[in-house]
């Protein structure tokens, strides 16, 4: 996770032996932490000579605004008693690696009231100091929903998503050109809700449109095309992509069904026709005597 520079950095400082002041050092860009994931906040100070836990050793994290305690841990061990209920069960630190320098925090199932700033303090018998970070929350948009409403005049194709922050929107049409569409967002436990819709006004042509939406915190890109194909006259013919997928998955489903009960009864013809030889109705009419059997 990129912490390994800062360790480094710290290290190659001691090595150089500058003058040997005692410094913690954060990553200075902030943390994209990914709701229900886990985030490691970044912290180093300088190494120990030697493994083990380090005596005497006080790491301590806090959020900067009011003071709440992370995690902390001194005289050897973890001191969660006087934790933040907000962090309970979802902190801790990489302990065995704490005489290297590193004193990074792990948050797990990460939520929206985690984004904000955090304080790192370290100090031993060599010296005391903090760093400050910061960390940013973004959650991955969902798989849109689409649907679509067929108007008298009209038809609205819609996509439903949710993810935080607000993501960016586009409606393109076949040209790439930039539709004019309608989009709207709620914000609800953590994430935005998105609703967006694009209103096709000229009947009797073919759209095809494609929507993409990107959330630029998590680098993440959707684009989901859809096409309307319209019979010549008529206006309740259009069908998406979705349901063409959808109407052929249903053909293939029932055909292996169809299949399958056929190879049974087959089966359980040839059985029948040999405990009594001679019998030789066609398997269509055996599908009617087993469900009578
Ligand atoms: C600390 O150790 C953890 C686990 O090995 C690692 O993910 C993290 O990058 C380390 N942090 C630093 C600052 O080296
Ligand atoms: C933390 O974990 C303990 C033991 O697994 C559990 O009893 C407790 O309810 C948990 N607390 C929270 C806030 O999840
Ligand atoms: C779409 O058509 C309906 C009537 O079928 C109308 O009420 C609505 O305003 C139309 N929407 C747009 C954006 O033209
Ligand atoms: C729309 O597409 C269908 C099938 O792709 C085609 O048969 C029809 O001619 C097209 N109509 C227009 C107006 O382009």
């Amino acid at each position: 996770m990129g912490c390994r520079g800062a360790v480094l950095r710290s290290l190659l400082f001691v090595l150089s032996s500058v003058v040997a002041s005692y410094k913690v050092q954060v990553p200075s860009e902030p943390l994209v932490a990914v709701r229900g994931s886990y985030a490691v906040l970044c912290c180093s100070y300088p190494p120990m000579a030697q493994p083990g836990i380090p005596p005497g050793l006080l790491v301590t994290w806090q959020r900067v605004e009011d003071s709440r305690v992370v995690h902390s841990f001194y005289y050897g061990q973890n001191q969660l008693s006087r934790q933040s209920a907000d962090f309970k069960n979802r902190t801790g630190l990489y302990v065995s690696e704490l005489w290297s320098g590193n004193a990074s925090l792990r948050i797990t199932d990460v939520r929206a009231q985690d984004a904000g700033r955090y304080l790192c303090t370290v100090s031993d018998a060599r010296g005391t100091d903090r760093a400050e970070m910061k960390v940013e929350y973004a959650a991955y948009y969902s798989e849109p929903q689409l649907s679509i409403e067929v108007g008298l005049h009209n038809t609205s194709v819609r996509f439903e998503s949710d993810g935080f922050p607000k993501a960016e929107v586009q409606w393109l049409g076949p040209q790439e050109q930039e539709l004019e569409h309608q989009s709207e967002f709620i914000y609800r436990n953590g994430v935005f809700y998105l609703r967006t819709f694009y209103v096709v006004q000229d009947q009797g042509v073919n759209a095809s449109l494609t929507f993409r939406l990107s959330n630029h915190l998590l680098d993440q890109l959707l684009v989901r095309r859809v096409h309307f194909s319209q019979g010549q006259g008529t206006t309740n013919t259009r069908k998406d992509n979705s349901t063409v997928t959808a109407l052929s998955c249903t053909c293939v489903i029932l055909g292996l069904v169809c299949a399958a009960l056929l190879f049974h009864n087959y089966r359980n013809h040839r059985k029948h026709t040999k405990s009594q030889p001679g019998s030789g109705h066609k398997d269509v009419y055996n599908l009617e005597q087993y469900g009578a059997e």
